[in-house]
């Protein structure tokens, strides 16, 4: 047959044939079921939605076709497993094995480092290290609750200088929390009127967006060089993104390099201590390089996370006028209009703890733990190679009725018992996530959501600009973070 062709067809068969089984899903024979898959493209075709629609469709499509809560969906040529299933959500994510991450597009920006991309020897002595310097820095201590209240005090001002604009809150939010994350990491928090460092916390929303336009580029990373393709000039403008943030983290660096003496004083500092101290190491896994991933790690997840979570909070109180009006009436009584909070008001105020845990539970604002295993792997009789994408599917968790009845109803009582008080664990709650990689800012995130948002009902009433219309059912997924869509309100000042 081939005979009949010239050699330039021939080869280019032979060669598209190649292409053809290179990219084909080769399915082990013992991965958890799923649906049907086609050449190249896998279940790509069964894929749709955008934000939480994406989420809801992905959940059910693998709770149809899985077994036991397990189910293998193919990206491309990819198998990425689907675990719905809380139990055996728990038993991964507290097993060793279980605590690697899949390679993929953002290894081109962080080259497997950082804290959040990476898995083995290094994430575990940097995550160790992370963990314990985090807490010498303040986790829990009063100079951080002062310093999160002189950010509230000056979100607040922002606010009230707006003067009942209809605004999008993010871009105010956005500065105040990070500016808490940079103090904790570079001992220096930043004028909001700042030009660059506005601009950069603002990059990290925009990144999430980029981010978003880039889910094929994760399956087929060349899509990124087509010439005039969206691929391309997102991927170019979110590696921009990042570059300028490593460079201001670099100077930074370079700063603190200049004067180690003296008594620790910041992430960055320690870190250069200890870098120091092992100088002489061969195996250390302290560099500059891992100290910049790092801090763009810590940047990005403690800026977008935070704000993102209590623009979803205003979504979900102006879509609930009644929990709105009973929430404002709790945080009247125990803290007066035009105060700012404490942490030691936590205990008078657990409604207000359970709307921020049901917010939590219903924006899912990440919604999956990706790991992949660090080798072989068998549960419930299927086999995984090392390597496979694992998505523990935590928002499947948060929708499950079994463990929140009546899920897609936004109900903070759910996290009350019968005497109000908040309920000290709910079974299947897992925002930060659990196990060996839970979040490493949960604490943090805690303090922060507490006092700004008790800070804002406090000062402001939250409502709709007339002509401007959202909806919590609206938002964008951008492959770590599910952030609402873009939208507008008016903080008016309350009177005192
Ligand atoms: C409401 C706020 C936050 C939420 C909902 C959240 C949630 C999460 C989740 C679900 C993970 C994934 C864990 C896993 O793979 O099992 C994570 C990881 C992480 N978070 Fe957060 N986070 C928040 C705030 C923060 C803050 C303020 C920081 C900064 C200190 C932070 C730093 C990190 C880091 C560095 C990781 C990677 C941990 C690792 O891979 O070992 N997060 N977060």
């Amino acid at each position: 047959m081939l005979q009949f062709l010239s050699p330039t067809t021939a080869i280019l068969g032979l060669v598209l044939v190649f292409v053809v089984w290179f990219f084909t899903p080769k399915k082990p024979a013992k991965l958890p079921p799923g649906p049907p898959c086609k050449p190249i493209i896998g279940n790509l075709d069964r894929i749709k939605g955008e934000g939480n629609a994406l989420l809801e469709h992905l959940t059910n499509l693998t709770g149809q076709y899985g077994d036991n809560g397990l189910c293998t969906l193919y990206f491309g040529h990819r198998a990425n497993v689907f675990v719905n299933n809380y139990e055996i959500i728990k038993q991964m994510l507290n097993d060793d094995k279980y605590a690697g991450r899949p390679e993929g597009m953002f290894d081109i920006i962080f080259k497997r480092k950082g804290l959040l991309f990476t898995d083995g020897e290094l994430w575990k002595e940097q995550r160790r290290f992370a963990l314990s310097t985090l807490r010498d820095f303040g986790l829990g201590k009063t100079w951080l609750q002062d310093l999160i209240l002189d950010e509230a005090s000056e979100l607040i001002g922002d606010l009230a200088a707006v003067d009942g604009q209809p605004i999008n809150p993010t871009n105010y939010l956005t500065p105040s929390v990070s500016n808490v994350i940079c103090a904790i990491s570079y001992g220096q928090r930043f004028s909001h009127t700042d030009q660059r460092f506005r601009k950069l916390a603002n990059l990290v929303g925009e990144n999430v967006k980029l981010t978003a336009r880039l889910r094929l580029v994760q399956i087929f990373p060349f899509l990124r060089h087509i010439p005039f393709s969206g691929w391309q000039e997102a991927f170019v403008a979110l590696t921009t993104n990042m570059r300028q943030e490593v460079a201001f983290f670099r100077e930074l660096i370079q700063d603190h390099k200049a004067h180690l003496e003296g008594e620790l004083r910041d992430y960055i500092h320690a870190y250069l201590i200890e870098m120091d101290k092992q100088k002489t190491n061969p195996l250390s896994t302290f560099t500059e390089d891992q100290l910049e991933m790092a801090m763009l790690n810590l940047f990005g997840a403690g800026t977008e996370t935070t704000s993102t979570t209590m623009t979803w909070a205003i979504i979900y109180l102006l879509e609930n006028p009644d929990i709105y009006k009973k929430l404002q009436a709790e945080v009247d009584e125990v803290l007066p209009a035009g105060q700012y909070p404490t942490l030691d008001l936590r205990d008078r105020l657990p409604y207000m703890q359970a709307v921020i845990q049901e917010v939590q539970r219903m924006a899912n604002l990440v919604p999956f733990a990706i790991r992949s295993p660090t080798e072989d792997v068998k549960i419930h009789g299927y086999e995984i190679p090392a390597g496979t994408i694992i998505t523990p599917n935590l928002y499947a968790v948060h929708m499950d009725p079994q463990y929140f009845p009546e899920p897609q109803r936004f109900n903070p009582e759910r996290f009350l018992d019968k005497e109000g008080n908040l309920k000290p664990k709910v079974e299947g709650f897992l925002p930060f996530s659990i196990g060996k990689r839970f979040c490493l800012g949960e604490s943090l995130a805690k303090m922060e959501l507490f006092i700004f948002f008790a800070s804002l009902l406090s000062h402001f009433t939250f409502e709709r600009a007339s002509g401007r219309s959202f909806s919590s059912k609206k938002s964008v997924y951008g492959n770590v973070v599910n952030s609402p869509e873009y939208f507008e309100i008016i903080f008016e000042k309350r009177q005192y």
